[in-house]
C-alpha cells in the first residue's frame, strides 16, 4: 500500500481560529480510513481541503503517483483528478429514477477514449452500480420516494459510477436505520479493495464495522492514530472525545 494521498503541515484558520493546525497524515491506495474527533475538530475542513472548496494558509496537499500539489488545483480540477465527495445531506434528482440518476452519472464520467473505443451499455452500467449500493430492485423507483438512507446510497452509487481513486464521505450514517447503516458499511468496506475511502463518522459501531484504522483529529490536529481498540484505549481519546467509561462507549459529541 503506497500513499496516495499525503497532508503536510497545513492550516486554515477562519477569523483568527485555527480549524486546522499543521495537520499532517497520509492515506494508502487502496485503504479504508475512518476519521473521528469531537465537534469542530476539523474533520470536514479537512474534506473542504482536499477538495479545494476551502484553501490552507500552508502546507502541502500531495495527491497520486506525481504527487501533485492539490492546493494548487482548481476544484474542477480535483474533481477530474479522480477525488469524489459525499456531503451529509444527499443531493440526488428526486424527480428521475435509480436508473435516470445512475446513468447520468455514468455520463458525467465518461471520457471521450470510451465514448471511441466503445459504447457501454449505459442500462447494465447503471444496473451493475446499482447493485453495489443495495438498489438493485429500486432501478425504477423515482429517487424522490426512497427511504434517507437509499438516497445516501444512490449518491454514493452515483460517485461510484464516477469510479474515484478516492472517495471522501463525510457522516454517511447520520439519520440511518441500524439495518441501513450496516449495509452502509458493507458498502464502504467493499467500495475501499479497490481505491481509497475516507469516511468521517461518529458512530462507533458503525467505525468498529468498518475494520479499519482510524485517525482521531483534535483542534485541527491528529491526536491518536492506530486500530479502534487502540485509539479508543488512548488516555487522551478519552478525555477529548469518548468521556468516562461509565458514559458508555458512544461518544459523548456525536
Ligand atoms: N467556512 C468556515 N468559516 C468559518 N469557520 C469555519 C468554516 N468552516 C469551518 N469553520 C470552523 O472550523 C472549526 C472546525 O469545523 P469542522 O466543520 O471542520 O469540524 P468537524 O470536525 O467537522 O465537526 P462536526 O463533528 O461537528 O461536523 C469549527 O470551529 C467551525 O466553526
Ligand atoms: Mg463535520
Amino acid at each position: 500500500m503506497s500513499a496516495l494521498l499525503e497532508v503536510s503541515g497545513v492550516s486554515k484558520s477562519f477569523d483568527g481560529f485555527k480549524a486546522i493546525d499543521n495537520l499532517s497524515f497520509s492515506v494508502g491506495e487502496p485503504e479504508l480510513r475512518a476519521i473521528i474527533g469531537p465537534n469542530g475538530a476539523g474533520k470536514t475542513t479537512f474534506m473542504d481541503l482536499v477538495t479545494g472548496k476551502t484553501r490552507p494558509d500552508g502546507g502541502t496537499i500531495r495527491y497520486g503517483e506525481m504527487s501533485r500539489d492539490l492546493t494548487r488545483l482548481s476544484e474542477a480540477g480535483i474533481a477530474r483528478a479522480g477525488i469524489g465527495r459525499k456531503f451529509q445531506k444527499p443531493t440526488v434528482f428526486e424527480a428521475q429514477t435509480v436508473a435516470e440518476n445512475l446513468t447520468m452519472a455514468l455520463r458525467a464520467a465518461r471520457r471521450p477514449l470510451d465514448v471511441l473505443l466503445r459504447r457501454p451499455d449505459q442500462g447494465a452500467a447503471a444496473a451493475e452500480v446499482a447493485a453495489r449500493v443495495g438498489l438493485a430492485d429500486r432501478l425504477a423507483t423515482p429517487a424522490g420516494i426512497l427511504s434517507h438512507g437509499q438516497k445516501q446510497w444512490l449518491e454514493i452509487g452515483m460517485l461510484l459510477a464516477q469510479e474515484p481513486r478516492l472517495l471522501l464521505v463525510d457522516e454517511p450514517a447520520a439519520g440511518m436505520t441500524s439495518a441501513e447503516r450496516e449495509r452502509t458499511t458493507a458498502m464502504l468496506v467493499e467500495a475501499a479493495r479497490t481505491r481509497a475511502v475516507v469516511v468521517i463518522e461518529h458512530d462507533m459501531e458503525f467505525v468498529r464495522r468498518l475494520g479499519c484504522r482510524v485517525t482521531v483529529l483534535h483542534e485541527g490536529r491528529v491526536l491518536a492514530e492506530g486500530s479502534l481498540d487502540h485509539v479508543t484505549a488512548d488516555p487522551k481519546v478519552i478525555d477529548v472525545y469518548l468521556g468516562r467509561p461509565e458514559d458508555g462507549v458512544e461518544a459523548r459529541h456525536a
